[in-house]
């Protein structure tokens, strides 16, 4: 059975509702099918992703064609939770038109449901343009990491004079210019709650207390894929890097010992061709068994027990059977 969409009115009502709406970042097919089985409400598609994924020390360096791609991918992966794919650095500060292209993009080409933003009242306008075309707008207001090289660095915002005001006035207008939701990030849980409270539309807090609509996480830092980067505001459920280490250790280990691959783990000709052969005859039966024959990829004619990829599925695609 087909399991229906959670859509930014589905978020507005849990809100209403008082159930918290739970939120993660993903970047491919595989994670998105995971996470929907969990029944994560949205997946973020975000330009977080140049530095978890592509290893950059800030988001600033990911294009709009990078987030693109990842968005297909997410897409493809989730039947249930609402896809929201970030807009990246410069893809909507240089023209409201750029930006009504851009964003037109991430829904046509990416297949994402809707789109965030980062910043507050001085975007205002164009939230409200990109709504009326019919695209879903997120806000993102607080700490925003694209603007790394004006705040000084990834640091928690809010705490001076005057800017509770600011943010409580930022979220504001971008809930009366159409924002659906509005990403709360590294501002005290204080002044979280107040924004919270005062606003009709969802937040969603990561680095902003308890007193939010719902959560969110990179995925990565959840999981623990990267044991030295531990900041105070993520809960690390796994320690995946750990776990992976292990893992591929082994996996090392029984290349080296010959341990790997087992006789289960290996095709066979059919008996009636075991016997000896030419030397020329049996190269090119070697580059078939590996693989190269296009009409009958991972045809096991011989004695090997059949196993799962027998039928020619080359990996363990994230589609549903
Ligand atoms: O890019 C991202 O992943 C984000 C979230 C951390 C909110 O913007």
């Amino acid at each position: 059975m087909k399991t229906s969409r959670v859509t930014i009115h589905t978020l507005r009502e849990m809100k209403r509702r008082g159930e918290r709406i739970a939120m993660l970042t993903c970047y491919d097919a595989s994670f998105a099918r995971l996470l929907d089985e969990s029944h994560v409400d949205v997946l973020l598609v975000g330009d977080s992703l140049g530095m978890v994924i592509q290893g950059h020390d800030t988001t600033l360096p990911v294009t709009l064609d990078e987030m693109i791609y990842h968005c297909r991918a997410v897409a493809r992966g989730a039947e249930r939770a609402h896809v929201v794919g970030d807009m990246p650095f410069m893809s909507y500060q240089t023209s409201p038109e750029q930006a009504l292209a851009n964003a037109g993009r991430l829904v046509k080409e990416g297949g994402a449901h809707s789109v965030k933003l980062e910043g507050g009242a001085q975007h205002a306008a164009l939230v409200a343009r990109l709504v009326a075309c019919g695209i879903p707008v997120m806000g993102h207001i607080g700490l925003t990491p694209q603007s790394f090289h004006q705040l000084g660095g990834f640091k928690i915002q809010g705490r001076e004079n005057g800017a509770a005001e600011r943010l409580l006035a930022d979220a504001r207008a971008l809930e009366e210019a159409g924002a659906y939701a509005i990403v709360l990030e590294g501002i005290p849980a204080e002044i979280a709650s107040e924004i919270t409270a005062a606003l009709s539309i969802p937040t969603i807090g990561i680095g902003a207390g308890a007193g939010c609509d719902g959560q969110v996480l990179v995925l990565y830092d959840l999981l623990g894929m990267n044991d030295s980067f531990k900041p105070r505001f993520v809960r690390t459920y796994e320690k995946l890097a750990t776990r992976i280490r292990t893992a591929v250790d082994a996996y090392v280990a029984d290349i080296r010992d010959g341990a790997f691959p087992s006789e289960a783990e290996s095709f066979y000709l059919a008996p009636d061709k075991r016997a000896p052969r030419p030397a020329a005859s049996v190269a090119s039966l070697t580059a078939y068994v590996g693989g190269c024959a296009p009409e009958s990829p991972m045809d096991d004619g011989g004695a090997a027990p059949p196993a799962q990829g027998d039928d020619g599925t080359p990996y363990g695609s994230p589609k549903k059977p």
